[in-house]
């Protein structure tokens, strides 16, 4: 606060105890007068103004109630004089504290606190994730090529998750090791058991719901309790396709890989698929492309089993279908030459800032 302007208690006007006639208490209460508006002045804050306010007009001691104590010294021929002064005197710096405390407690106004000279620079923006960046981009592909895009679940039971994909009872994806399953407290009923292991999944789903045809692809999450290092995660992302019709064929399933391959890689790619096994598709292929002069592993895929459109209520004699299921991670990895999955979800924004 202003102390540095305002005089101290010594030289105010002179000691009080000086203070003897009535000209003398006159211009006591007039030094009081000048000092506190003086100090109210300076006041720049509400704590400053706190700290005048009991310095100048405390109710148990301070300047104001010593010079109430004077009072009594004045000659009862002066005495209403005075003692109108001093009221006056105190209304004064009493009107003027309040006025300070109200116009230290508007905010200041905001033009003042910009100085609209200084040269701006250009904002630091967020930059879209690698990773949804090529989710919608394979969206995009999918839907020009007449797919449909749709969601299914992270959380599943066993039945979308396995049984109606073939895949029994005791077969090895099924281990407890192999999967994160819920708590004790979550199975059965048809409740969700397990984070679902592939997006496959999503076939079921979909095909529950609605008939033929069916042309649709899904791209999510999925879990599985790998051990992490640079190619692997516990949850990384599939994008699952779906044809199902009255003419779908294996020629049909490489007719849309490639032209995806190619989409998304760019140029005349070539795929290969080489025999595989996986229970919901008989045959079952791996594909893979050749790029950069070498073989990508592009995911598995194959013609649905009869057994899965079976378990969907769909009459295999009458309808057939295609599948595939493509890691989306290991693509983003090659086409933007990452070495370290992790990367991906360690969030540092030097690595973010690159796309
Ligand atoms: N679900 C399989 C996996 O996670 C990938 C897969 C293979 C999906 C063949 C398919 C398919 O739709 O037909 O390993």
């Amino acid at each position: 606060m202003g102390s540095q302007t305002r005089s101290t208690p010594g030289d105010f006007p002179r000691s009080l105890a000086d203070v003897a006639t009535d000209m003398d208490i006159l211009q006591a209460l007039s030094d009081y007068e000048q000092a506190a508006l003086s100090a109210l002045q300076d006041a720049t804050s509400a704590t400053d103004l706190e700290q005048v306010r009991i310095e100048f007009l405390g109710k148990k001691q301070g300047r104001l109630k010593d010079l109430q104590t004077l009072l009594g010294k004045v000659s009862a021929e002066d005495r209403p004089a005075i003692g109108k002064r001093f009221n006056a005197v105190k209304d004064g710096v009493t009107t003027a504290l309040e006025a300070r405390q109200q116009e230290l407690a508007k905010p200041k106004r905001l033009a003042s606190a910009i100085d609209v000279t200084v040269p701006g620079t250009s904002p630091r923006l967020g930059k879209i994730h690698p990773l949804t960046q090529t989710f919608a981009e394979f969206k995009d592909l999918m839907a020009r090529f007449g797919f449909e895009v749709v969601d299914g679940p992270e959380l599943e039971d066993e039945r979308h998750n396995f049984e109606a994909l073939n895949i029994p009872d005791d077969h090895p994806a099924r281990d407890p090791l192999e999967n994160f399953y819920l708590s004790a407290a979550c199975l059965g009923n048809g409740e969700p058991t397990l984070l679902r292991s592939q997006t496959s999944t999503v076939q079921i789903r979909v095909m529950e719901g609605r008939q033929p045809p069916i042309r649709i692809v899904s791209v999510g999450r999925v879990y599985r309790p790998d051990t992490i290092d640079a190619t692997h995660s516990c949850m990384f992302h599939q994008m699952e396709g779906l044809m199902v019709g009255p003419d779908v064929t294996m020629a049909g399933l490489k007719t849309v890989l490639r032209l995806f391959a190619s989409a998304y890689l760019g140029g005349d790619v070539h795929v290969r698929f080489r025999p595989s096994f996986f229970p919901f598709t008989e045959p079952s292929v791996e594909v893979d492309v050749w790029w950069r002069d070498r073989w990508l592993e592009l995911g598995g895929a194959g013609m649905v089993d009869p057994n899965v459109l079976q378990a969907v209520g769909y009459d295999p004699e009458q309808v057939s279908g295609f599948a595939f299921g493509l890691g989306i991670e290991r693509f983003c990895m090659m086409r933007h030459g990452i070495t370290d999955i992790r990367r991906f979800y360690e969030n540092d924004v030097r690595f973010l800032e690159q796309f």
